[in-house]
């Protein structure tokens, strides 16, 4: 059957615990309903987040109630839905980073102060 592209099925979690396994995050998030993805942030920017990808719009709605402020191992949970234009935003501004060091790289910027 054709996959319903809705992103309200897709959530934006933030304020995990650093050492959180993928295994956890889809006992706790599967408690809600039937998981198709997750995806745990490893990156130094990505530590911390994790997508949450339901297969029912639904029971992505649950989740939001029920674990919004959930208490982890002494962090609150803080949860969102997916918003496609924050996510690009991220993107883009990782992008300009990259291309700054390349630079600096090209022209010798060492990030020290020159007199
Ligand atoms: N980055 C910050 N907020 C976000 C959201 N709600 N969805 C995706 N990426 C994000």
């Amino acid at each position: 059957a054709p996959v319903r592209a809705s992103l309200l099925r897709v959530l934006y979690v933030r304020n995990l615990p650093f050492n959180i396994s993928s295994e956890e995050l889809y006992a706790l998030f599967g408690k809600y309903g039937a998981i198709r993805q997750i995806r745990l942030g490893s990156s130094k920017e990505t530590r911390g987040t994790a997508y949450v990808v339901y297969e029912d719009i639904f029971d992505a709605k649950t989740a939001v109630d029920h674990l919004s402020g959930f208490n982890v191992q002494n962090r609150y949970l803080i949860i969102l839905y997916y918003n496609s234009t924050r996510h690009k935003q991220k993107v883009s501004l990782k992008d300009q980073e990259v291309e700054l060091r390349r630079m600096q790289e090209r022209h010798g910027v060492d990030g020290e102060q020159h007199a």
